[in-house]
């Protein structure tokens, strides 16, 4: 599996710590990190962008933003046509992310969870796959709200 990670400046920290866990843990997991790759503010904005591109394009199946609280990140990876992240603070969220929606990101605030919670966020998500069935049609409403509403470039 291919997968993508940024952080702003807040989120770098703890980017670090979830790069190390996955590749001690997951080592068939390749990462590809977007940056930033300092504690000097950046546009989280920016890297969201980054990322969230790679998975549109597919070039990563998964990806994982982290900033201050995860909510700007989702809400401009959200922008990024055909991406589905979703904040995950919580272990049922995290597992209903991938079974149920089938986002491709998750993304997380560091000001809001310790890296522990955060560790297993992450290995929940990263093995949970969407289970199609009574969701399909769901994603595929908003899959089709996506493209209805998507500006021509
Ligand atoms: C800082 O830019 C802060 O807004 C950011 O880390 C994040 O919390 C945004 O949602």
């Amino acid at each position: 599996m291919k997968l993508v990670i940024g952080s702003d400046h807040n989120g770098f920290e703890l980017k670090k710590i979830i790069i190390d866990f996955i590749s001690r843990e997951f080592p068939q997991v390749e990462i590809t990190d977007k940056g930033t790759f300092s504690s000097e503010p950046v546009s989280y904005a920016e890297i969201a962008e980054s990322v969230a591109l790679e998975v549109s394009r597919e070039n990563a199946e998964r990806g994982i933003l982290i900033c201050g609280t995860g909510l700007g990140m989702a809400m401009t990876a959200d922008k990024v046509p055909g991406v589905r992240a979703a904040v995950c603070h919580d272990i049922y969220s995290a597992e209903r992310a991938r079974k149920s929606n089938d986002a491709q990101i998750m993304t997380m605030g560091a000001q809001v969870i310790g890296p522990e919670l955060a560790k297993k966020l992450v290995a929940v998500w990263l093995v949970s796959e969407f289970q199609g069935g009574r969701s399909a049609p769901k994603v595929a409403k908003m899959v089709e709200i996506d493209e209805k509403y998507r500006k021509k470039a």
